[in-house]
This record gives structure tokens, sequence and C-alpha cells, in this order.
């Protein structure tokens, strides 16, 4: 994992605290808040690479706000004020506390870092200057850019052209098991941040290392 010079992060999960505003809103949401969030998340990925198959590519935005509308649905959760505010403080989350100093610890070690992420450019530069990350970070690029979803090959073949690295140089760390495999299958280096004890997806394409906080990351790849 040494040899990397590049280091590529997920937004949601990885680096940016998604959970937050379900917290916020929990008396609102009720019993139900972690349910309708994990849901929610995975509607979304049904979404995305639901309308991806059918060749209508659609705004990340606009799949989130279907998506979160579904699991609310499911649960009987009709206030459509917390839907609203829900989406809306996706532009201001904070990043996760063992964050900012790991990726400091990549910089000052001279590697490169960035996000790819499924999220829309607005919404992800946004809530990552919010986070205090801007300097941390050396790029942001967002599958909006050209307009296809991770985990198609495309997309991570995308980063790599813009960082002008060969992709055994690019280590791709994503909270998503289905995105590491998506990063895993096209030749990256891969870690997963299991945050929360997630089962492995059973597929071929597995993560190179595991660990359940980024501060493990830079004792593993430097
Ligand atoms: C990301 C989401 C999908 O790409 O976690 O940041």
């Amino acid at each position: 994992m040494k040899k990397n010079k590049a280091f590529i992060f997920n937004a949601y999960g990885a680096i940016l605290d998604t959970y937050q505003p379900f917290e916020v809103y929990k008396d609102q949401l009720g019993e139900h808040a972690l349910v309708i969030y994990k849901l929610w998340r995975s509607k979304r990925l049904q979404y995305s690479s639901q309308l991806s198959l059918m060749n209508r590519y659609t705004n990340y935005d606009l799949i989130s706000k279907y998506a979160l509308e579904f699991a609310c649905d499911v649960y009987g959760m009709k206030d459509v004020t917390v839907k609203k505010n829900i989406l809306e403080a996706h532009a201001k989350l904070d990043c996760y506390s063992d964050v900012k100093d790991s990726l400091k610890t990549l910089k000052d070690a001279g590697k490169t870092t960035a996000i790819l992420s499924n999220g829309s450019p607005q919404k992800l530069s946004s809530a990552l200057k919010n986070a205090g990350l801007t300097n941390l970070l050396d790029g942001i690029y967002s599958t909006d850019q050209i307009k296809t979803y991770k985990p198609s090959p495309a997309v991570y073949e995308f980063v790599e052209e813009q960082l002008a690295l060969p992709r055994n140089k690019i280590c791709f760390i994503s909270s998503n098991s289905w995105d590491i495999a998506g990063a895993a299958s096209y030749g990256f280096n891969s870690v997963w941040i299991n945050r929360y004890n997630r089962t492995p997806e059973h597929l071929p394409y597995q993560a190179d290392k595991v660990i359940s906080e980024l501060s493990e990351l830079p004792t593993i790849v430097l």
C-alpha cells in the first residue's frame, strides 16, 4: 500500500457525517429515524443504478429526494418540512472527528488527496467548505462531471485521467462496500472504511484493507 501516490475518498460516510441531519430531526422522525436513514441510502443507490440502466441520468439531489420520499412513505413520515430540511442540511454537513488529522498526515507526506462522490457538485463543495476541508483536498470530483454514477468503471477511469497517475498508484477509500467493489474491479488499490461494522459484499472484488476509523489509514499506507 505504500506505493500509492493519491488517496481518493467517497464523501458521504467516509468524510462527511451524513447521519447528522437525521439526528437533528430524530424527534420528528420518531423511532424510525435509523431505519429511514438506512432505507434512504439503499434506495438512493437503487435509484441511481436503476436510472443509469434506463439511460435516464438524473441529478443526485433529485435522486436523494425521491429516495427520501420513498423511505419516509414506508414508515408513514409525512412532514414535508422535515424532509426538505434533511435534504438541505446536506449542503452543510460536518466531517467525522478523525478526518482532518488523517488528511493532513497524508498531505504532509506529499500525497495527493481528493474526493470522488456521486454527490452534486454544489452540495459537495458547500458541505466540504462548511466542514473546513477545502485546504486539505487537492481535488473535488463529482460523477456529475461525466453524467455517470459509481460504480460504473467510467467514473473511476475519469478520476484516474484527472490525476494523471496509473491506477495501481491510486488508493480508493470508501465507506460503501459496493463502491469498493467498483473501484477494486476497476484496478484501484482500496481501503474500506467500515465505521459501523457492516457486513462485506459477497462479491469477488474485495478491499485490500478494512479499517474502522480513518486514523488507521496513515499507518497502513505511509
Ligand atoms: C458518495 C456516496 C455515494 O459517493 O457515498 O460520496
